[in-house]
């Protein structure tokens, strides 16, 4: 026989961020919440990603959530997973808590007579994300594949924020990837606006050691299964485009993510061995060349300050030094200098790694090395956009000289 559900009494707890009880006691917990715009809940109509559950996004005096209702165990492995993912700053969801409520159950006609069990709802809820691109806007035909690159690119660099980080997703799709603008801190500049691509749906992420190829690339084809249902339903729905259109995105985004994944190995091997994390300091890099010449770089440098002060300097030391003593001061002047004016749309990061491979250009084709000097002065000739290029470059590069302040033989400065 069915068993007979009658709601005897509904405690609910609260298992949140204390700085949000407050505002979550006032919703009515005690009904489903498929029900919520019954009971005069301010109910936010945005797009969202295909679901297996119920899932609401609401409004409240001090902030705007959104509520999935799902079993107690595993919205609190969603909720933890969530804390792990930020500790390991990952681009996801904040997590407020779990909110639960006990329902009574009567098993009627039970041989021994009637038993109660409880039976429990929970719903995981996180804050809201607003604006967020909708992803059924990538494969239509006036989204273009400009667009649409600069959209797996944010999605590449979170696939490699986990994977670096031994983390596999586990439900890696489109549906559960959330996109939009973000304002970022660039040092030595300031904000400036990235694509940033966010996990949502953490029910099934799983922290390894390290991810073997093997996992990463199963995680690469269930994302690309999950392009292929978009554009299949978007197919069904009556829209004309370009059979390609696919293929060529999957393409791109596996060569991203290559692309993105060995820099990010190469940048951990850097830390590794000087306790310099260079995204933070440069802004992101995403070609594994400029780490290699950023290496190249400072044990340059540290060849320098051996000569200078005739003692050993390690790798970690070198690094130090040229950032106080060197990049850091350059920076500030670039800035001061307008460096924006001179090289529209760069950051002084952008501009001072641009100098250093147009150095390694240089040099390669002289086939000696021409320094940094020199190199700042051709790249200001060859790419500046503005007539005062020249006294910014002058300025620029007398106080790299008084920063170097010794002219290494060696080095043709
Ligand atoms: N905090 C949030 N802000 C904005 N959108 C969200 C948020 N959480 C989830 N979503 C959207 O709701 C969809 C459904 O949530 P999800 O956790 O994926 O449910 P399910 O486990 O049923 O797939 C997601 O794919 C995403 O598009
Ligand atoms: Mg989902």
């Amino acid at each position: 026989m069915q068993p007979t559900r009658h709601t005897l009494t509904a405690p609910i707890h609260y298992s949140v961020d204390p700085i949000f009880v407050e505002d979550l006691m006032g919703l009515p917990w005690h009904v489903p919440i498929a029900e919520w715009h019954l009971h005069g809940v301010r109910i936010l109509e945005i797009k969202r990603g295909v679901s297996r559950h119920v899932v609401i996004f609401v409004k409240t005096p001090r902030f705007s959530y959104c509520i999935k209702e799902i079993g107690l165990e595993v919205s609190k492995k969603e909720v933890s997973n969530y804390e792990m993912l930020l500790l390991n700053g990952i681009h996801t969801l904040v997590p407020v808590g779990t909110v639960s409520r006990e329902e009574a159950v009567i098993e009627s006609g039970a041989p021994i007579g009637t038993r109660y069990e409880r039976t429990v709802t929970a719903h995981t809820v996180t804050l809201l994300v607003e604006k967020v691109l909708p992803d059924s806007e990538l494969f239509q035909r006036n989204f273009s594949f400009v667009s649409r690159k600069a959209i797996w690119d944010a999605i590449a660099e979170l696939f490699v924020e986990l994977h670096t980080n031994g983390i596999l997703w586990g439900d890696a799709s489109l549906a559960n990837t959330l996109v939009k603008f973000e304002k970022i801190d660039v040092p030595f500049v300031g904000k400036k606006t990235f694509l940033k691509a966010y996990l949502a749906d953490a029910e099934t992420v799983e922290v390894f050691p390290t991810l073997s190829a093997a996992q990463r690339e199963s995680e690469i084809r269930y994302f690309f299964g999950s392009m292929d249902s978009l554009n299949e339903d978007l197919r069904i729905s009556g829209l004309q485009r370009d059979a390609l259109t696919t293929e060529n995105d999957k393409q791109y985004f596996r060569s991203r993510y290559d692309l993105l994944f060995t820099a990010e190995e190469k940048k951990k091997l850097f830390f590794r061995q000087t306790t310099f994390n260079i995204d933070a300091v440069l802004g992101l890099v995403s070609n594994p060349a400029y780490v290699d010449m950023f290496l190249e770089h400072i044990e340059e440098h540290k060849w320098y300050l051996c000569e200078r002060t005739g003692t050993q300097v390690t790798l970690a030391e070198a690094t130090q030094n040229w950032f106080t003593a060197i990049y850091a001061p350059l920076c500030k002047l670039f800035r001061t200098e307008g460096v924006l004016e001179c090289f529209p749309g760069k950051t002084a990061a952008e501009l001072y790694i641009e100098i250093m491979t147009h150095k390694y250009f240089l040099s390669t084709q002289a086939g000696t090395d021409v320094g940094m000097v020199q190199a700042m002065n051709d790249y200001a000739d060859t790419f500046g956009a503005v007539a005062n290029t020249q006294s910014f470059m002058k300025k620029i590069t007398d106080t790299m000289k008084s920063l170097i302040g010794f002219t290494p033989a060696r080095r043709g400065q």
